[in-house]
């Protein structure tokens, strides 16, 4: 969809004098399948709002193209008007927003029913069948008891599962979240979270989310594309994301990276050599990497394997001494001092080490990812 947006009017904290205001996000290209469910990740400010809001309708992009089954919603381009834009209340769209927007002046029922009865007459259910689907949303959303309350004496759990019973009540084409759980205790969003992937998976609603919690995004989403400054780092599974990152950035963001930097001596039969301030690695890698290229090696925690030093030694040990221990319950964090590094470790709690240990670090060959320098 190459989808571009800048913000005008003369919010001056934005733009430079004199330039014209900046891009809030700039070609952002996303296509979404049917039964998806779509996370736009990213830190604040990198235009996952912006995106969410020019497919609902409610900014106007400033060029690019959205389509919805096959049929515009938008399209235009810089300096022109829109050719298609079509209003938001024809866009067949079910939305939910960080503030729960629950109707305080209607019962629970009414909150869920409404959205049927302001149907177009053409297309709106019988009262009898109206009443039969917020009976079964409500259900679904485990708030029956509740139907004659006002929707103001629910908890903000069950405010926010009104706010999404009422938004799929009328069988959206797509439904859009912008952190629906972010104004949730922990506790209570982890348990929404599960829920709400149950929900759309049981009912197959096509969904696009907008989280900056990476936690959220991986437990989630089918497929999750990594945003910054506007623009799409990558797009992949939860899965591709974290353990093939296309960047430094997207590493860094979705889960905890150790990166060593260093300069590509040779590449073959899918291995690279890495020449770093630590000496040779070898790295497994299906990428196209120049010779003297620089790249990045990205390293997990939980794929460096510590052991005690002088056991072994060869390729891919580093020596480090132990600085920083945590114990975790199920796992145990380690800092290991490398050379003028530090690198994080994660490991089960079979083998312990202590503060001021020296060890040797092996960094799997297979497990680490080469990332380009950004
Ligand atoms: N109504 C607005 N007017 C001007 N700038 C805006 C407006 N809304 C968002 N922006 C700017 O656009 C950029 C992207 O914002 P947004 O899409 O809300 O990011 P996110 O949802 O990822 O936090 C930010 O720099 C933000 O300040
Ligand atoms: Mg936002």
């Amino acid at each position: 969809m190459n989808l571009s947006k800048r913000y005008d009017g003369d919010s001056g904290a934005l733009s430079k004098k004199g330039d014209a205001p900046p891009f809030a996000i700039r070609g952002v290209d996303l296509e979404v399948e049917e039964g998806d469910f779509f996370t736009l990740l990213g830190p604040s400010g990198c235009g996952k709002s912006t995106t969410l809001r020019s497919i609902a309708g409610l900014e106007t992009p400033t060029s690019g193209a959205i389509s919805l089954a096959g049929s515009a919603l938008f399209e235009g381009q810089e300096g022109h008007l829109p050719r298609v834009n079509v209003p938001v209340n024809r866009r067949a769209l079910g939305m939910v927003f960080q503030s729960y927007a629950i109707w305080p002046h209607m019962s629970v029922f009414d909150n869920v029913a409404f959205p049927l009865q302001v149907m177009a007459r053409a297309v709106r259910p019988s009262k009898a069948e109206i009443t039969r689907r917020v009976d079964r949303m409500l259900e679904t959303m485990e708030l029956s008891r509740f139907a004659d309350r006002p929707a103001t004496m629910l908890s903000g759990g069950q405010q926010q599962r009104l706010a999404l019973g009422r938004a799929i009540v009328t069988e959206p084409d797509l439904l859009l979240l912008d952190e629906p759980l972010s104004n949730l205790d922990a506790k209570l969003r982890e348990s929404l979270r599960f829920e709400l992937r149950r929900l759309q998976r049981e009912l197959g609603i096509t969904t696009v989310y907008v989280t900056h919690d990476q936690a959220e995004a991986l437990a989630l989403s089918s497929k999750i594309a990594v945003m910054s400054e506007g623009k799409v780092e990558q797009i992949g599974t939860p899965r591709e994301i974290y353990t093939e990152p296309a960047s430094k950035f997207v590493a860094n963001f979705i889960g905890t990276a150790n990166f060593i930097e260093g300069r590509v001596l040779s590449v073959a039969n899918g291995f690279v050599i890495l020449e770093t301030c630590h000496g040779q690695l070898e790295i497994n890698t299906s990428a196209d990497i120049a010779v003297g290229s620089a790249a990045i090696a990205s390293l997990r925690p939980e794929s460096l394997e510590i052991t005690p030093r002088g056991h072994i030694s060869g390729k891919n040990f580093l020596d480090g001494v132990i600085v920083g221990r945590a114990y975790q319950g199920d796992s145990i964090d380690y800092i290991i001092r490398v050379g003028d590094d530090e690198l994080k470790a994660r490991t089960s709690t079979e083998a312990s080490f202590a503060r001021g240990e020296d060890v040797s670090v092996f960094l799997a060959e297979s497990k680490a990812k080469l990332v380009p320098v950004a």
